[in-house]
């Protein structure tokens, strides 16, 4: 947004201190350091177990309390479970007085699952010594997960992996000086873990903007979802997600397989700094309870499947929002919009969503059309010229209402009593239009005002998704604090934005009040959660179809109600290197030619890709350069035939919570050097984009996980990796390197300048024959808009598809799932494309590539014989 951000200062003092100090007595050194309490923690009082065997309670009392940070809660109680055969749960709550906890309402988990949950059955395994005077363990021998409880004074846990032996989380005194580990107080909780600091790899802990994807050693992340420009490195950003990754080496004994992943969930809304120190990591927050998920794994993929599955899957998107998208803060008029949406079709270049900022606006009021400039007839005419060409139109809405008595929305918003209060009346906070009261989320009588008036103004236009902004919150004023609160002023200082920036500032007082006098100290990291969650049920019911919403503020879970983006992003060649996805060209600070080209051929490959610029910066619609529109069509041409492909990874996150862009390491756990990737990604398990970083370079380095690996452009280039290995690639300066790996089979559509017009081209199998065995792939298919997305309906088909080389001839064959909805659309391949020939196969066949029209092959259940010996019939 527009305001000056503080820039933080470097703590280079800090990170040196630690670094020389902390390595190896690290708990101590944290404790003289921070001035954090030491010797202090609670001892075991009582165990008693869970008749299923599968969960353990433990009853803890204070050894003595400690000096900083307000009282201690003296009683604690512990609970391990095992929830699922790949889930363990551990939660620590106060066994007097009930705490904050995010409501199952709010954030519902889903517990009641039927696969993988474990039998009643008690466990059996020998290591299943419940009653030793030392340890109490919850184990079975269906989960690879182990709790264990130590009886030591002070107490602590393990959490170790049952097949290698592997031990995950320690909190335990044998290693932990006495007591850091557990401290849990009103306004402060501290749990703390060792990590094997040679074997281990974070990765997570979002939101912030990151030189690298792995955490780097030595460093605070805090998490406390603030309006801070996404230029700025390493300081907490609009979302928070206190979930990581643990990518884990093989051990001297050999005995853990390399790469073994497991994933740790601190599910707690409150405020927290996270300090990692490679050998440790320890979690500092200012309230709620220590409720703790571990997830077994043993692959990336598998921990993101197990957390979705707590959490809810991505929400689907429509098939339409993976066409390109264009927005600028500081579209003048309709005619401004029109000349740009006329612009792209001038200039050959695919448009598919049209957006429009806060300029909309009558003053920058929600639901309301500046009567000048974009006034209701001419905007009438403009959805419906985009809606009758194949194309769409979004608009931001931000939360503050405008506090105005003849402005619709705020009386209705009063008259239903949904503000967030403070000291009994709505808070008055300050954004774009000035004076503002925030919608409460929280109550159900939010989401009801929410809904009417997103209805009356689409009603009236018939807009086809929505942009929430500034829902963090963000508020252009810091209000006073109450005097002597411990909420407005807690007594642990988290390092908001790097400097401890008092949590207050430029957001909703932290004494402020959610419905069922929740404050909002403990909901603040919920809002833009909530606010997708109300606005997703809203355009559902409204339109009856697959909602469009990008949101910029996340908690854990937002992922099932809306999309998200970067937020605000600089147009500077380092932001394009933190990018995915961000922004294309950037967005605050004029871009340049070189640096929009270098970004639309990257920004082609994110899953979402919006040009998008602030007010006041040189205009970047990807047609104001020769050589940028030239590279746009080029690029924005593959994505365009590369959308059924995205569209079935969609389908994959949706259903398995496998994000459809993902870093190297996903796909290649077992392989270390790609752990330390981060200028390159998958967009699923077989495309590999290597873009181009600096200005002025026209070659790149690029990492090849092993495999045989062929320009996605240009078929007949080949990298050959058999362990792995750094190749320097040719990328001039209207190329992008683009690689599919051997054993994918892709289906492709044509180029078109929508993606109605792209859906109705005949498919391209492009089939890359793996050098040891079967290729495979698989397309999504549904109408691109069903609610649903593969649903229990029929109105969907996922076809299959498997190829090998046999004798003289290619088998290609398909299988569907739910195929008559495939059969019923008359979709067709008329080509199929096999790359891949080993130099053995083209000796006995004609070359390394065969490219075949099939006529009109129906998709669904089929077999394809391709002779290739000559005649290529099948
Ligand atoms: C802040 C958003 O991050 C940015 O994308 C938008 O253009 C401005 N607000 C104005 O609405």
């Amino acid at each position: 947004m527009g305001r000056k951000r503080p820039q933080p200062p470097l703590h280079l003092h800090h990170l040196l201190f630690s670094f020389l100090f902390c390595c190896s007595f690290s708990v101590l050194c944290f404790s003289n350091a921070k001035n954090e309490p030491v010797g202090y923690g609670y001892r075991v009082r009582s165990v008693s177990f869970d008749p299923s065997g599968k969960s353990l309670t433990a009853h803890l009392d204070l050894i003595k309390p400690s000096p900083v940070f307000g009282p201690d809660v003296r009683n604690l109680n512990l609970v391990a479970s095992l929830e699922t055969s790949d889930r363990l749960r551990i939660r620590i709550t106060d066994s007097e007085h009930q705490r904050w906890e995010i409501p199952k309402e709010i954030l519902p988990r889903h517990t009641q699952l039927h696969r993988r949950v474990l039998p009643q059955n008690h466990p059996t395994s020998p290591e299943d010594d419940h009653n030793s005077p030392e340890n109490n363990i919850v184990s079975h021998p269906k989960s690879d997960l182990v709790f264990t409880l130590r009886k030591t004074t002070p107490f602590g846990f393990i959490v170790s992996r049952r097949s290698t032996g592997d031990i995950l989380f320690d909190a335990s005194s044998d290693i932990s000086d006495a007591g850091t580990f557990l401290v849990f107080k009103d306004q402060y909780l501290q749990v703390s873990s060792a990590l094997p600091i040679l074997r281990s790899s974070l990765y997570g802990l979002g939101e912030h903007t990151k030189k690298t994807f792995k955490l780097a050693r030595n460093q605070t992340l805090t998490l406390w979802n603030a309006d801070i420009g996404s230029a700025n490195l390493d300081v907490n950003l609009y979302g928070s997600h206190p979930f990581y990754m643990d990518v884990r080496l093989t051990d001297n004994r050999g005995t853990v397989p390399m790469g073994t992943t497991h994933g740790v969930l601190l599910l707690n809304s409150n405020g927290m700094d996270i300090v990692y120190t490679g050998d440790r990591i320890t979690y500092k927050a200012i309230g709620g309870v220590v409720d703790l998920y571990f997830f077994a794994g043993p692959t990336p993929e598998m921990v993101m499947q197990q957390y979705t599955e707590l959490i809810g899957r991505p929400a689907p998107m429509p098939y339409w929002s993976f066409g390109f998208h264009q927005c600028r803060y500081g579209y003048r008029n309709v005619s401004d919009v029109e000349g740009v949406v006329a612009g792209y079709a001038k200039a050959g270049i695919p448009l598919e969503v049209m957006w429009t900022d806060i300029d909309y606006m009558d003053a920058y009021k929600d639901f309301t059309l500046d009567p000048i400039n974009f006034p209701l007839d001419k905007m009438k005419k403009l959805v419906d010229t985009l809606h009758q060409n194949g194309q769409k139109y979004v608009l931001i809405l931000d939360p503050g209402i405008s506090v105005n008595k003849t402005y619709g929305t705020y009386r209705r918003g009063m008259e239903a009593d949904i503000f967030i209060k403070r000291d009994g009346i709505p808070y008055l906070g300050s954004v774009w239009p000035g004076p503002v009261y925030f919608p409460d989320f929280v109550n159900p009588a939010t989401e009801i005002f929410w809904g009417g008036e997103i209805k009356i103004f689409r009603d009236s236009l018939p807009i086809d998704g929505l942009w929430l902004d500034m829902n963090e919150l963000s508020n252009f004023i810091t209000s006073p604090p109450t005097p002597l609160s411990t909420l407005d002023d807690p007594p642990y200082k988290i390092d908001n934005v790097g400097v401890r920036r008092p949590i207050n500032n430029n957001t909703v007082p932290a004494t402020s009040l959610h419905f069922g006098n929740i404050t909002e100290y403990n909901a603040h990291n919920l809002y833009g959660l909530l606010e997708s969650k109300a606005t997703n049920a809203a355009l559902t019911k409204l339109t009856g179809k697959r909602p469009f919403i990008l949101t910029r503020s996340t908690f854990v879970g937002s992922g099932k109600y809306a999309a998200h983006w970067t937020g605000d992003n600089a147009a500077t060649w380092d932001d394009l290197a933190y990018s995915i996805p961000a922004d294309i060209c950037g967005f605050s600070g004029d871009t340049n030619e070189e640096l929009c080209r270098r970004w639309v051929q990257l920004g082609a490959f994110y899953p979402f890709a919006r040009d998008h610029s602030e007010k006041f910066t040189i205009r970047q619609e990807l047609y104001v350069w020769d050589s940028v529109a030239a590279t746009a069509k080029k690029v924005l041409g593959l994505r365009y035939r590369l959308l059924p492909y995205f569209y079935t990874l969609m389908y994959e996150a949706h259903t398995k919570g496998v994000p459809i862009a993902r870093p190297l390491f996903f796909s290649f756990p077992q392989d270390p050097k790609t752990y330390e990737i981060n200028s390159q990604f998958l967009i699923g398990k077989g495309v590999m984009v290597s873009p181009v970083l600096k200005p002025g370079e026209v070659s790149i380095k690029a990492y090849f996980p092993s495999g045989n690996w062929f320009d996605l452009f240009n078929y007949s280039n080949v990298v050959s990796a058999d362990s792995g290995k750094y190749t320097t690639l040719d990328a001039p300066p209207d190329h992008i390197n683009v690689h599919v790996r051997e054993g994918n089979i892709l289906a492709m559509q044509g180029e078109a300048m929508t993606t109605k017009a792209a859906r109705k081209t005949p498919f391209q199998l492009l089939v890359v024959l793996s050098s040891s065995g079967i290729s495979t792939g698989e397309v999504f298919l549904d109408d691109g808009e069903e609610v649903e997305m593969g649903g229990g309906g029929k109105n969907w088909s996922l076809v299959k598809f498997y190829a090998r080389v046999e004798d003289k001839k290619a088998i290609v064959g398909s299988k569907a799932m739910n195929g008559g909805f495939a059969l019923s659309q008359q979709w067709i391949i008329d080509r199929v494309t096999l790359i891949g020939f080993t130099k053995a196969h083209a000796k006995r066949f004609k070359g390394f590539e065969v490219n075949t029209n099939v006529g009109t092959k129906t998709l669904g259940d089929s077999m394809l014989k391709l002779d290739l010996d000559g005649n290529r019939k099948f």
